[in-house]
């Protein structure tokens, strides 16, 4: 249980106490301003009202009943405005707090109290097309929240749904076999660079009818299982999922091949739906096509809006795979809850798959189905983020840059760093700013990437929080200490570092709400806010100076190796690494 909970059952229990009816809730929330406490109740209002009596009154009841259930934690308890309780800890407690904190192996942090099977939709590229910048705020996002809840104990299944099916396979198959003619081993060369050979295909597609009859051709024979088709499909697959891989590792975002889960996975499942969907009175033949009209959503005469799930054709559609694919996370990966990281512009496409599910009874209610949905990316001009020859930016190239970039900042800082170390320091520069400048915004809108930005030594930017981090690795260093082998008591005397253990015991709380928001953002704004209270720390109240006192300087390093622990873990469950200098 984290703090905030802590306070709130608290709370509660007092607020049923003074007469209010059993349920009800504390609503504590951190407070915005240190003058009104760590944390104020916000509760007591709603009551008020529902039951025609003074806030206020009910608010000094409730101070009353707390007084002594919460003697050993708070300082005091103020009534304030039209009825809040003001809450400030004591620093007595919070120091014992951090004391277990610091013998704990979690960083203080609890695992869940109830642990689930949680699916994670991620990254999610396209075959025969390289990753590009869009595709990184899904795969980034995804792996951090995917690895907040496996640190809480849950588990979590990562699925990479991989564009892996579609009518562009018999143009992208015929082209395949045409290049493999003059060249056997193409794999090694040519399809190297995926965008063009999709380039290619398109317009020889768009050119030769007599190539666009063949493709047209394979597509049928593809969905009929012929195996040459299949083999030129499987090998398309397998060449991107390499190069994508690779994107991965360099990314330092724990997804594997076993985590693909793709289109193409689903086709068996999908006959199936069509005929429970017919069965449920939900598919209706229109046309020819079998569709799905739903209420919940109007097209532009205001009639219930069609959902096609199978075409004149035949064919089936993304939608129709996206019910499968919910329906195959609950029933067959056992899911309690499923977070799709998918770009903004898919959200009426999921909503309307979603209605079709829970009307169909595929997924049960008390099983969340959450969109967490993102803007593009904008260049520094406000324009969609491209190449300077318009082109849509390659991920890898982008990674490139961030290298390079980061180098010259890290060469021109530390010229007298050997270069193996120059090198560790500037990768994880480069690829902590480029993930962190994305997990730290809270946009469902667009957002503009900015390399100046992002690669800043100060500010909300990965590169401060690792510098802090390294602040502190040479604090210990002076003091000739291990983080790990601090004795004498942590007390808490000066006001910067009463700030500084107050954020501390907040990070179970952050923790926790990554992991039910589904944001990672938070924990970003946490850190960076946890690094600000250090440095003002630092300043106001030396550790390693002459003079400090022995006693003093063991509670201070221990407020040190608190801080850097905790940026440690936070800055690992972003998927960012820690460097000891730079
Ligand atoms: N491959 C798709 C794209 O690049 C994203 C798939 C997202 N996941 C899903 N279950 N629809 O736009």
């Amino acid at each position: 249980m984290n703090i905030r909970q802590f306070l709130d059952a608290r709370v509660a229990a007092a607020l049923v106490e003074a007469g209010a009816p059993q349920g009800s809730s504390g609503m504590v929330r951190p407070s915005a301003r240190a003058n009104f406490g760590d944390y104020q109740a916000n509760g007591i209002m709603p009551v008020a009202k529902r039951q025609g009596i003074n806030p206020r009154e009910l608010a000094a009841r409730v101070v009353d009943g707390l007084q002594v259930e919460l003697a050993g934690v708070v300082d005091k308890l103020e009534v304030a405005g039209p009825g809040f309780i003001n809450i400030f800890l004591k620093p007595e407690w919070l120091a014992s707090q951090l004391e277990q904190a610091y013998t704990s192996e979690r960083s203080g942090v609890d695992s869940a109290p109830e642990t689930q099977t949680i699916v994670v939709d991620l990254s999610a590229p396209n075959v025969a097309k390289e990753m590009h910048v869009g595709h990184l705020r899904s795969t980034v996002i995804g792996d951090a929240v995917s690895r907040t809840l496996e640190f809480l104990g849950h588990k979590v299944i990562r699925a990479n749904h991989l564009g892996d099916w579609g009518t562009q396979f018999g143009m992208l198959i015929a082209h395949l076999e045409e290049v493999q003619k003059d060249n056997p081993d193409v794999m090694e060369s040519e399809l190297s660079d995926l965008e063009q050979f999709y380039r290619e295909s398109k317009q020889h597609y768009d050119n030769d009818p007599e190539f666009a009859k063949r493709a047209r051709n394979y597509v049928v024979k593809l969905q009929g299982g012929d195996t040459w088709c299949l083999e030129m499909w499987k090998t398309l697959v397998d060449v991107t999922m390499v190069q994508n891989q690779r994107t991965y590792e360099r990314l330092n975002v724990a997804i594997t091949p076993e985590d693909t889960m793709g289109e193409s996975m689903y086709n068996p499942m999908l006959p199936g739906i069509i005929e429970e969907l017919k069965a449920k009175g939900l598919a209706v033949e229109d046309d020819g096509a079998m569709v799905v009209f739903l209420e919940e959503f109007k097209n532009k005469e205001g009639e219930p809006m069609g959902v096609i799930v199978q075409k004149r054709d035949g064919a089936f559609l993304y939608t129709t795979t996206d019910i499968a694919c919910a329906k195959y996370r609950y029933e067959t990966l056992g899911a309690d809850r499923v977070l799709y990281y998918i770009d903004a512009r898919q959200t009426q496409h999921l909503q309307q798959a979603w209605t079709v599910v829970r009307k169909a009874g595929f997924v049960p209610n008390n099983v969340p189905l959450e969109h967490h949905a993102f803007g593009v990316m904008l260049g520094k001009d406000g324009k969609p983020f491209k190449t300077r020859s318009g082109g849509t930016v390659k991920l890898s190239d982008l990674l490139d840059e961030a290298g390079n970039r980061a180098s010259a900042l890290i060469a021109s800082k530390n010229p007298q760093m050997d270069a193996e170390q120059q090198a560790e320091v500037s990768n994880a520069v480069a690829i902590g700013a480029v993930k962190y400048s994305d997990l730290s915004k809270n946009r469902t809108t667009d957002y503009v990437f900015d390399w100046d930005n992002m690669l800043s030594f100060e500010g909300n930017t990965a590169p401060y929080l690792q510098y802090a981090y390294t602040r502190i690795r040479s604090i210990f260093r002076k003091a000739g200490v291990a983080e790990g082998e601090l004795s004498g008591n942590l007390v808490i005397v000066d006001p910067a570092e009463r700030v500084l253990a107050a954020k501390l015991v907040q990070f179970n709380e952050v923790v926790d709400n990554v992991a039910r928001e589904g944001t990672p953002h938070l924990l970003c704004a946490y850190l960076y806010e946890l690094s600000g209270a250090f440095m003002s720390f630092y300043e106001a109240c030396p550790v390693n100076k002459d003079g400090v006192d022995k006693a003093v300087r063991a509670s201070r390093l221990k407020l040190c190796a608190l801080v850097a622990r905790e940026l440690k873990l936070g800055l690992g469950l972003l998927g960012i690494d820690v460097v000891e200098q730079m």
